[in-house]
């Protein structure tokens, strides 16, 4: 079990420069760059695809071990539909493939499988996983893993926003109690903090829609690496690179 190693892991962990008392509680992954890693290398997208598999399995494990609580995948994004049906196919299949083949060990070291997006539109394959998966680990006090699916920034803005004005029309709510928080509520995140690091791979310098409002204040951290290259190490720069970082949150630095 990945948890009998945790206190050595923090051992470790501290011995790299990591100060594990100021760890961002939530860390947010644009996990890009499948594509360009597998045709540098001569192969079809799809082994990239494959490729980026490994990648998430060893990072959920060490933001497990390091004891992040909020781990928030964007998988695949409202816009991917898009792309040619074969590739998306195979994007469901390996999501379908890696919760059969981690389920016992996600719910093992406790890890809570959640989702953002609507995942109705999914292959029923897919869903069924998912409602498993999300049901067996209900209950698990470990790292949160929130696997986007489906997911678009504005989408949820624009649910979050219909429901409000549901619950207006029913005379629930008044237009003036409409705040920050209320919104927040409604989100797919509703109830979790905000992202405190954000990493995107493969360079790229743009949200592609992700988490749209819950990201306001959150620190970025975009890398050259592809997706598949992304390690434990990386993540574990990125944690210190953030650990540097000032967060004024719009007022002055603490002298
Ligand atoms: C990220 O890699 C995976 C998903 C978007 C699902 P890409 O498939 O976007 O890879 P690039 O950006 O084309 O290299
Ligand atoms: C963002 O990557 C979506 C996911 C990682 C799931 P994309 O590759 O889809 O984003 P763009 O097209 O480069 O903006
Ligand atoms: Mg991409």
């Amino acid at each position: 079990m990945w948890l009998s190693f945790r206190n050595k892991d923090k051992e470790a962990f501290s011995s790299e420069g990591i100060d594990i008392e100021r760890l961002p509680q939530h860390i947010a992954i644009i996990m890009d760059g499948n594509g360009r890693w597998a045709k540098r290398r001569g192969l079809p997208r799809s082994m990239g695809h494959r490729a980026g598999v490994e990648a998430l399995r060893d990072i959920v494990k060490t933001c497990s071990n390091l004891g992040v609580k909020v781990l928030t995948l964007y998988a695949f994004s409202t816009e991917n539909w898009r792309r040619p049906k074969e590739e998306v196919g195979v994007l469901m299949t390996l999501l379908t493939d890696y919760l059969r083949r981690e389920l016992n060990e996600l719910h093992e070291n406790q890890v809570n499988i959640r989702t953002l997006g609507d995942i109705t539109y999914l292959p029923l394959d897919a869903q069924k996983e998912l409602a498993k998966s999300v049901a067996r680990t209900r209950n698990n006090p470990g790292l949160i893993l929130n696997l986007a699916l489906n997911y678009g920034g504005r989408a949820e803005l624009t649910r979050a926003f219909q429901k409000i004005a549901e619950e207006v029309e029913q005379g629930k709510k008044l237009p003036r109690e409409i705040n920050e928080e209320l919104i927040s509520s409604h989100l797919f995140t509703a109830g979790l903090p905000d992202p405190d690091l954000l990493i995107r791979t493969s360079g790229e310098m743009r949200l592609s829609n992700f988490m749209l409002w819950q990201l306001a204040y959150t620190e970025i951290v975009v890398l050259e690496q592809f997706w598949p290259d992304f390690n434990p190490k990386a993540l574990l720069d990125a944690i210190r690179e953030y650990q540097q970082r000032d967060r004024r949150f719009g007022g002055l630095k603490k002298e």
